[in-house]
């Protein structure tokens, strides 16, 4: 077993599976949004408390930039975070922070709108192909800010930004929201054209609303943003359910042949996933209520599930982070699946994991030829990245036998105890703590 012995003690989630999934399981705050929200606190000069933000590590990681550049952080309970920007005066980002998070390169534009410098390195994040930030880059630059790049720190300064027309060769989700929440305090009025109408983009623009921002066309191609000189202390704001959580589960009840329900869910958020886990049999019943707002979703799945063709692309396509999650559950349809990624360009380096479970899948450049089998069997596998470890749960989950998951810290990034709600379902899973390491699992 990894982990014993000579050999490093490094933390693993261990899972038997072909339990069928029941009960309820709540979905936490989202990600992406609480990641974008965050910095765009530090446009307000006073208190702002943030409401379902998830317990996961990338939010710590936000939480000591914002904290390094004066603004005070408070944990209010398990979900709720108070930032206090009044002191926010240091325009710097710790190097090692922003590189082992892409979103902490978000600091820049609220650094120039209210610092009117910043100086911040260029961002890592997970290994999913080529990620650049020239698209942020030339639109500070097009909002007035002299911007250059000296031995990977970007360096920027401005005397004021001022409204602009942007044009985004790609309508990038990250570029989108940061240039929004830089244009808000600037001189003027900024279109964003070829924007990203993603969920998580239109929540930060109402955020932004919300503490007196002018932002129409949310959830649109073209954002209008009008400057406004100051934006109120003092607001809460509840931040919308993590999507990409709410499909992941999904996913593992369809692969466990389960029925739960999730709790916190905006149907209409996953209209995209909806569509294909439907077309492969896949039962989703929203309980009523409005799609706009969260909710509960029953999903389940009595029969095995059937294969479908899938593209990832912007929204309102089907979303790239849920490409890898479905490809678990397509490993074991009826039939073969084409499924391509038009966002990432190497988002497909997870599957020669689930191959090691019995998978018959190959991949040609951005897209992969999933062949499903009748079962998968558990594996040693390691998680490369954030999906690519939810992937190997939903496929852990359904298959026959036990696996082994390393690279739990990138699971732990964007997903709030997954361990204890999936077990809260009936799964038979697992933390190994490297301190304790003759935890095994019951069997029955
Ligand atoms: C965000 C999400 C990520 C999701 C992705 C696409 C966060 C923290 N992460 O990432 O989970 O998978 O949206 O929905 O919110 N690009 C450029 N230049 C740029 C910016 C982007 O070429 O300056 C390219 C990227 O390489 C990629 C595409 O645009 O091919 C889309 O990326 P983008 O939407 O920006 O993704 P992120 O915001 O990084």
């Amino acid at each position: 077993m990894p982990g014993s012995g000579q050999e490093e003690p490094v933390e693993q989630i261990i899972v038997r599976g072909g339990r069928p999934l029941r009960g309820a399981i709540r979905v936490s705050g989202s990600k992406n949004s609480s990641l974008a929200i965050l910095p765009a606190c530090l446009l307000v000069r006073g208190k702002t408390i943030l409401r379902n933000v998830p317990d996961i590590r990338d939010i710590r990681t936000m939480t000591e930039v914002l904290c390094h550049t004066g603004a005070r952080v408070r944990f209010l309970g398990e979900d709720a975070i108070e930032v206090d920007a009044t002191e926010f005066s240091r325009a710097t980002a710790p190097e090692e922070l922003v590189r082992r998070m892409r979103a902490s390169f978000y600091v820049v534009g609220p650094m120039l709108a209210r610092l009117g410098s910043a100086r911040v390195a260029q961002p890592g994040g997970c290994d999913i192909g080529a990620r650049p930030v020239d698209f942020h880059i030339k639109g500070l630059q097009t909002l007035g800010a002299e911007v250059r790049t000296e031995g990977g720190i970007v360096i920027a300064r401005t005397d004021g930004l001022r409204g602009a027309h942007i044009y985004l060769d790609f309508p990038s989700a990250g570029a989108t929201t940061h240039l929004m929440t830089a244009a808000v305090l600037g001189i003027g009025v900024t279109t964003i054209e070829n924007a990203a109408s993603e969920p998580e983009v239109a929540d930060v623009a109402y955020f932004l609303n919300h503490v007196g921002a002018r932002i129409s066309g949310v959830g649109t191609s073209t954002i209008t943003i009008h400057g406004v000189s100051e934006l109120r202390t003092g607001t809460e704001y509840s931040i919308i359910p993590d999507r990409m959580e709410a499909g992941t589960f999904a996913c593992a009840a369809a692969i466990t042949r389960g029925d739960v329900v999730l709790e916190n869910v905006v149907v209409n958020h996953l209209s995209p996933v909806l569509a294909k886990l439907s077309e492969m049999g896949v039962h989703c019943v929203p309980s009523g209520g409005d799609p706009d707002r969260p909710g509960q979703l029953r999903v389940s799945a009595p029969e095995r599930t059937r294969s479908v063709d899938v593209m990832a692309l912007p929204h309102p396509g089907f979303p790239t982070d849920m490409q890898q999650p479905l490809v678990a559950l397509l490993a074991v349809s009826e039939g073969a699946a084409m499924v391509t990624d038009r966002v990432f360009e190497s988002r497909f380096r997870y599957v020669t994991e689930l191959d090691r479970m019995g998978a018959d899948i190959q991949v040609e450049g951005r897209t992969a030829v999933v062949r499903g089998v009748e079962r998968l069997t558990g594996a040693n596998v390691a998680a490369t990245d954030l999906r690519a470890g939810a992937a190997l749960i939903v496929a852990a989950l359904g298959a026959h036998g036990e696996s082994i998951i390393t690279g739990v810290e990138h699971i732990d990034r964007g997903y709030t105890h997954l361990v204890g709600k999936l077990q809260g379902a009936g799964a038979h899973i697992n933390r190994m703590d490297p301190e304790r390491p003759a935890l095994r699992l019951m069997t029955g």
